[in-house]
């Protein structure tokens, strides 16, 4: 039998005790009969420039990077990819053969590939809303562009947040040479589909995340069957946005499907393989529908 050589991956985070990533990586090496390992690094922000050196001395294969720390290991890695470098923040390093560490975002990705195999959406003929102008509407932003999204708006209980990522995403689109229509759509409690119909409404604020499960980022009325509303937020599983949108009719999308794709996609940069989709995602919803 050909010898695999023992691996070593982690996430780096603070705090970091309930990331469900080490259950959903170590899940997929058990799968695959990798010998490898995923560890949960709980790192101060005042340590990180140490933990990614530590990485290199120690032999660190891959980590994947949460908050608070996604823009904070940017200065300290050798190379940073393209749409990382565009949405800002990276989310996964892998230390090449040379042991380079290159930086990737897979969140946004993640987020995409999981909105199409869950609702097959047609990226190329919608009008899609960001609800929030955070670091998470950025990843999805640049991936919905990427993706050939003809109109993408943005709302923000700050304007001015939203301009700003207006501005960054039209720079983007002009720079890749996409002809998408970037706008800002001045911020309501209340979005009635029939005066602004969109095909795609997603809510990249944490508004509405246990335990405020109640709470609604904003109110959406007169939805039907051909508007796709999509929650980032995974606990609760349903939130009460994506409730409300389901008793309207909406198609709606979790935020579940993005964690596990940003996952694969680290994985696949781990590893150089493709991972076991329905394990990491079995493992990870059985956890959430126990705990
Ligand atoms: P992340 O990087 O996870 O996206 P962030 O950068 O803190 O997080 O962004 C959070 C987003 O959620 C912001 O757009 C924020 O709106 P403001 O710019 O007005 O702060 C939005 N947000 C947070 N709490 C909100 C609330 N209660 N109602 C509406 N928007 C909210």
């Amino acid at each position: 039998m050909k010898h695999v050589k023992p691996r070593l991956f982690g996430v780096l985070g603070h705090p970091v005790a309930h990331s469900l990533s080490p259950m959903m990586h170590n899940a997929a090496y058990e799968a695959l009969h990798m010998p490898y390992h995923y560890h949960a690094y709980d790192v101060h922000p005042d340590h990180i420039q140490h933990a990614i050196q530590g990485m290199r001395a120690l032999g660190v294969d891959g980590v994947n990077v949460t908050i608070p720390h996604k823009q904070l290991v940017m200065p300290y890695l050798d190379e940073i990819d393209e749409e990382a470098q565009a949405i800002g923040a990276v989310n996964t390093i892998v230390r090449d053969e040379q042991g380079r560490l290159i930086g990737y975002n897979t969140d946004g990705a993640g987020y995409v590939k999981s909105l199409i195999s869950e609702t097959k959406i047609e990226l190329k003929h919608t009008s899609a809303l960001l609800i929030g102008a955070g670091g998470a509407a950025k990843a999805l932003g640049i991936y919905l562009l990427k993706s050939g999204c003809p109109q993408v708006s943005i709302t923000n209980r700050t304007q001015e947040k939203a301009e700003q990522l207006a501005a960054h995403l039209q720079q983007y689109a002009q720079k890749q040479g996409y002809s998408s229509d970037m706008t800002v759509t001045p911020w309501k409690t209340n979005i009635d589909v029939t005066a602004q119909p969109y095909q795609l409404i997603i809510n990249t604020t944490s508004v509405g995340m246990w335990p405020h499960t109640e709470q609604l980022p904003v109110q959406l009325t007169n939805l039907h069957e051909q508007v796709v509303v999509s929650d980032i937020v995974y606990n609760p599983l349903q939130t009460s946005f994506l409730e409300e949108a389901h008793k309207q009719g909406a198609m709606t999308h979790g935020g579940l499907g993005m964690f596990i794709f940003q996952g694969l996609l680290s994985f696949e940069y781990f590893t150089g393989e493709h991972g076991p989709l329905d394990i990491m995602r079995t493992v990870v919803l059985e956890h959430l529908e126990r705990n």
